[in-house]
């Protein structure tokens, strides 16, 4: 079965087919950072406005690569939710057209599933049980995954995201939009422990998160440093070392409480994933936890941690054989639970 994904939840438009026999035959995106960054984010209406402009000549391009012609596709997967409305709406039409012209099934589908299973396109792949840390710009939760669309939250962020808090904090420090690489590629040069912020959480005794203090934690430091000025004007090298610090709490956390859900479950497989799952700090660290703990963890690759159009196809082959009509009419959900999804 041959499935085309198309993602048009946010800021990056991706389209990809995936083969069940041979896995993934061809992929494209085209990312809007560039568009945004003059605005220091996602402007919604110039996203999907973006998206109209990019998908067709981006499905075009993908099946050029995958040498295949439109009636060859077996179905048609979009990206449902959650997202921004806009946007969410460029890849439920265009899916839908196609879908009708063809005569093949449209299936919307969830973009966080997307993100959990991702790690399927790798070699080699994880086994259900795991324990997945879901890290984006939106998510930072736990989940325990017992196989396709069985999912049970363990923990979730009571406020920021973990990409969020890294997006806003780099924002304070100056930094371009979008801020997690940028704020990571400036903590390789910050010295360690010369700035010391919290861990926030980390005690708590469950698995959920919370970030945003962390965010007013680097306000208040780099105010007192800079005699209140913004703390933008700090000297760079200065930033450097709060950017270091502020990753090194991040994964404290992070690496903690993901640690903490395997031994609740009795899990020793790992998963992570979404944008954050980028981070190198955030993979050197769990590499050595699951190591020192006998278990195992799985990244996407790199080009799959971000918004990609693979991980919606593979979820569309995953579950189209055994669609239900409701998961095939024209539809998107801005706001949508993951753990609302039933297994296919
Ligand atoms: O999964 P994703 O592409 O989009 C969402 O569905 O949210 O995640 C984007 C998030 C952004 O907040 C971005 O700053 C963060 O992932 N990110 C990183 C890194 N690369 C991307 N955060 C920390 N370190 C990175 N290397
Ligand atoms: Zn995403």
């Amino acid at each position: 079965m041959r499935v085309l994904g198309i993602e048009t939840s946010c800021d990056e438009t991706g389209v990809a087919v995936y083969d069940t026999d041979r896995g993934l035959l061809a992929q494209a995106l085209h990312s809007q950072v560039a568009m945004h960054q003059d605005f220091g984010g996602v402007v919604p209406e110039l996203a999907s406005r973006d998206h109209v402009r990019r998908v067709v000549p981006l499905i075009s391009q993908v099946l050029a690569s995958a040498g295949m012609e439109l009636p060859e596709l077996d179905g048609i997967a979009y990206t449902r939710g959650p997202g921004l409305a806009g946007a969410l709406l460029v890849g439920a039409s265009v899916a839908s057209a196609l879908a009708y012209a063809l005569n093949k099934p449209a299936m919307g589908v969830h973009h966080l599933e997307g993100h959990l299973l991702s790690p399927l396109l790798s070699n080699p792949r994880p086994r259900f049980p795991f324990v997945a840390l879901l890290v984006s710009g939106g998510h930072s939760q736990l989940f325990e995954v017992a196989g396709v669309g069985r999912y049970r939250l363990l923990g979730d962020t009571q406020d920021d995201a973990a990409g969020e808090a890294f997006d806003k904090t780099a924002k304070l420090l100056g930094l371009p939009y979008p801020g997690g690489p940028a704020l990571a590629a400036l903590a390789e040069k910050g010295k360690p422990g010369a700035a010391k912020l919290p861990r926030p959480m980390l005690g708590s005794g469950n698995l959920d998160f919370s970030f945003s203090g962390l965010k007013t934690a680097v306000l208040t430091l780099a105010r007192r440093e800079s005699g209140d000025a913004s703390p933008s004007t700090l000297p760079e090298s200065r930033k450097a070392d709060i950017a270091l610090e502020f990753q090194s709490a991040i994964v404290d956390v992070l690496a903690s409480k993901a640690i903490a859900a395997l031994e609740a479950t009795g899990l020793r497989t790992l998963v992570v994933a979404g944008g954050v799952g980028a981070n190198r700090e955030l993979r050197a660290r769990l590499v050595r936890e699951m190591k020192a703990m006998g278990g195992e963890v799985f990244f996407p690759d790199l080009e799959f941690c971000t918004d990609n159009g693979a991980m919606i196809a593979l979820v569309g082959a995953l579950r189209l054989p055994s669609a239900h009509a409701e998961e095939l009419g024209f539809s998107i959900k801005p706001r949508w639970e993951l753990t609302s999804l039933a297994a296919p």
